[in-house]
């Protein structure tokens, strides 16, 4: 085992695995109706491909962490037997095994993922208002949300998180409606700023910049902040209770210095940043399907991540590229 360092430094230690590009949902900020996301089938990494990759990332580099992604990785069919899988590659290297969800499909399910191995889980909730919802998300399915989010907290997940993408004039109104959404389940609440990607049909009248969602729950709140060098968010603790703000500020403020992920897509491309050129990107498919040993891919990984570039491009660059889908990549 030796680490993934990069030319700046940066070990990595944490694969964000994109298990599908397809979704249940249409959120105006990602897979909006009527835009041209979904491309023709592509093929995709099996669920025996994908552990196979995943254990050269425990065994030869150490990874700490992996997390599901999509799309909407429930939608994948027969998710739990990638879950047991996977964490049945944790009795050789530790590591935590997490998911980001919409939490539509894993109603009545919670308990049984928190069984199978998986370890923490995170809810994409961009508002705690029916009809809001359902404007962003395009489906009224909010209640189907809340159930979940419920049953992980009793299923035992620890420090559940609620990611939401703050938007002028579409959820900004309820910034404090989720801080206090936050205090009564004992949960972590993250703000995310709203970042451009193709087909997104950005808006920038409806960014809404992390300073401006901090003014207001300070005027509310104290926040103490937690150290936690591994994560991108900023977070603190709300004063007097157990629950958590986080901010991710992508946009204002990047955090690309303490960077320590890589991302694979559900066809097999690993990507150094999400906002990485396409040309710059890392064919494992190709690889595994070529019969490529174990060695062969973890060298051509050492290789490809020692020339990830310091920090992301400018913003001005980010909004011109193409093919740049955060539903191939999966945030
Ligand atoms: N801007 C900011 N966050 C986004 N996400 C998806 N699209 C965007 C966007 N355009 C978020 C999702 C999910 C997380 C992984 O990324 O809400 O919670």
């Amino acid at each position: 085992m030796k680490p993934l360092i990069d030319k700046h430094g940066r070990e990595h230690t944490y694969l964000r695995l994109s298990i599908t590009d397809k979704c249940n949902l249409n959120c105006s900020y990602c897979n909006p109706k009527n835009s041209k996301t979904w491309e023709k089938s592509k093929e995709i990494l099996s669920y025996e491909e994908i552990t196979y990759i995943a254990n050269i990332f425990l065994a030869c580099f150490g990874f700490k962490k992996i997390r599901l992604t999509g799309g909407e990785p429930f939608v994948r069919k027969d998710v739990d037997r990638l879950i047991e899988s996977l964490a049945a590659l944790k009795a050789k290297n530790a590591f935590e095994l997490c998911a980001t969800t919409n939490g539509i499909m894993t109603k009545g399910f919670l308990k049984h993922f928190r069984n199978i191995g998986l370890d923490r889980i995170n809810f994409s909730l961009d508002s705690l208002c029916k009809e809001t919802y359902s404007k962003i998300c395009g489906k009224n399915a909010l209640s189907d949300v809340l159930d979940s989010i419920d049953e992980a907290i009793l299923a035992g997940f620890q420090n559940v998180k609620i990611n939401v993408v703050a938007m002028r004039s579409v959820n900004s109104d309820e910034i404090l409606d989720f801080v206090n959404f936050a205090i009564q389940k004992n949960i972590c609440v993250r703000f995310i700023e709203y970042m451009p990607f193709s087909n997104n049909g950005y808006d920038k009248n409806l960014f809404l910049p992390i300073q401006e969602i901090q003014t207001i729950i300070h005027e509310k709140y104290s926040l103490d902040a937690i150290e936690d060098s591994r994560s991108v968010a900023m977070n603190y603790r709300i004063r007097g209770h157990l629950a958590q703000v986080g901010f991710i500020s992508s946009m204002t403020n990047h955090f690309c210095k303490g960077c320590s992920r890589l991302r694979l897509s559900s066809s097999g491309i690993l990507k150094l940043c999400l906002f990485s050129k396409n040309s710059d990107d890392l064919d494992l498919l190709s690889l595994v399907r070529q019969n490529a040993t174990e060695n062969q891919i973890a060298e051509r990984i050492r290789e490809f991540v020692l020339n990830k570039k310091q920090s992301r491009a400018e913003m001005e660059e980010i909004i011109k590229l193409k093919n740049n889908k955060m539903i191939s990549i999966g945030g």
